[in-house]
Formats: structure tokens, C-alpha cells, sequence
């Protein structure tokens, strides 16, 4: 499987990359083509609602020129795509919370007989890494990202939650074994 993931914390060795460090190698090893895509650096503007996107049921359609429409086109050519956030404010990063907006001109016509997606039957996993418990806390990013699939017409390959998370070094053998198990899931 060709797999994007798309790296949505600023911190380039905090929590989130080293979970992805280990779900990374587990891919590899299975035999997946990964592909990272480190957010923070690039140039995400957010979706402005103009609609043009609407417009064209066979391309992107977004007329921002940016570096989104390239994110999205290795998301296109992906058969799996990792979303990944640190949870900021019971809620995405910026970055990620960008690319996911612009997310909006990959289909047409939701919610009709004629509902159509550039990622249709895509695998889509989401992981994220927070200071708090699940509880009270995670909800609200796993329920979005869980309802963003339909819109999609893409598959819910499934979801990680680390918690209580401080420094990635404390990140223990545990974690990376709730990682490995992850990896393997949402490729099966
Ligand atoms: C701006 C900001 C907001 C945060 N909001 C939350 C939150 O709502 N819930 C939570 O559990 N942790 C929160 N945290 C903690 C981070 O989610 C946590 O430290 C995460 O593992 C950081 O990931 P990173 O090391 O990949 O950047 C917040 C941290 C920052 C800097």
C-alpha cells in the first residue's frame, strides 16, 4: 500500500513524531511504501468557503496557491493516509486543522445520489498525542475525524490516542507496542 502520513505537530521530535517513528517502521516492515509529510514548515493557508472548489467533480479545484494542493495530491495517490495532531484545545493542531478544511475540495455533491470523491475507498487513520486522559478531552477530535470519512466516501481505518503523554522519552515500551498493534490494523 503507498501510505501518506501527515505529520501535524510543529515539534519534529516531540510525542506525536515519536509515535510515528514506530508506526512508520512497523509499515515498512510489513512491506508499505511510506511517505511523511511534515506540515509546519509549508505554506497551509486555511479553506476561505469560496465554493469554486465545488465546480470540478474530477480535479482539486481550489484555486488557493499554496502548498496545500500538492498535500492533497499525495493524499490522492495514497491508498492510506495517517492523519496526525498533537491535541491542542480538545482539538487539531493548525496545520492539520488546515489541511483537513481544504480537504472539502476533494468531493462534490455530498449527501446526493451523485456524491463524488477523489479519495473514495480510502483507508483513513488518525493519532494523536495529549497531556490529559481520553475522557472529557479527545472526544471531540476522535467524533470530527470519525464523520469526516463520510464526506470523504473514505474508510475508517481506525484511531490511537496516546494520553498522558509529557516527554517523548517517557514513552515506553508500552506505547510503542500499542503502536506496532496500530500499524498492522489499519492496513488488515
Ligand atoms: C497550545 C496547546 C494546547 C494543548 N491542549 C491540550 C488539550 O486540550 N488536551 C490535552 O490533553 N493536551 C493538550 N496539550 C498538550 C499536548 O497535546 C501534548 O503535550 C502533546 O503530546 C504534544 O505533542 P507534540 O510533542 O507532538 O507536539 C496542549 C499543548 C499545547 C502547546
Amino acid at each position: 500500500m503507498k501510505v501518506t502520513i501527515l505529520q501535524g505537530s510543529a515539534r519534529k521530535k516531540g510525542n506525536t513524531a515519536r509515535v510515528l517513528t514506530w508506526v512508520e517502521a512497523e509499515l515498512e516492515n510489513l512491506g508499505h511504501k511510506v511517505d511523511g509529510i511534515y506540515l509546519h514548515p509549508l505554506n497551509l493557508k486555511g479553506c476561505m468557503g469560496c465554493g469554486k472548489c465545488k465546480e470540478k467533480t474530477d480535479t482539486i479545484g481550489c484555486i488557493q496557491k499554496d502548498d496545500v494542493p500538492g498535500v492533497l495530491e499525495k493524499m490522492i495517490d495514497s491508498q492510506l493516509v495517517i492523519f496526525s495532531s498533537p491535541l491542542y484545545f480538545w482539538g487539531f493542531s493548525a496545520q492539520i486543522k488546515a489541511v483537513i478544511d481544504r480537504t472539502y475540495s476533494l468531493y462534490t455533491n455530498a449527501n446526493m445520489p451523485d456524491h463524488a470523491s477523489l479519495v473514495d475507498g480510502q483507508r483513513q487513520a488518525l493519532i494523536a498525542t495529549g497531556a490529559g486522559g481520553y475522557d472529557q478531552n479527545a472526544e471531540g477530535m476522535v467524533d470530527g475525524f470519525g464523520r469526516m470519512q463520510k464526506y470523504h466516501k473514505a474508510i475508517n481505518a481506525g484511531t490511537l490516542f496516546i494520553n498522558s503523554c509529557t516527554t517523548p522519552d517517557a514513552l515506553d515500551e508500552s506505547v510503542r507496542q500499542k503502536a506496532v498493534e496500530f500499524a498492522r490494523k489499519i492496513v488488515s
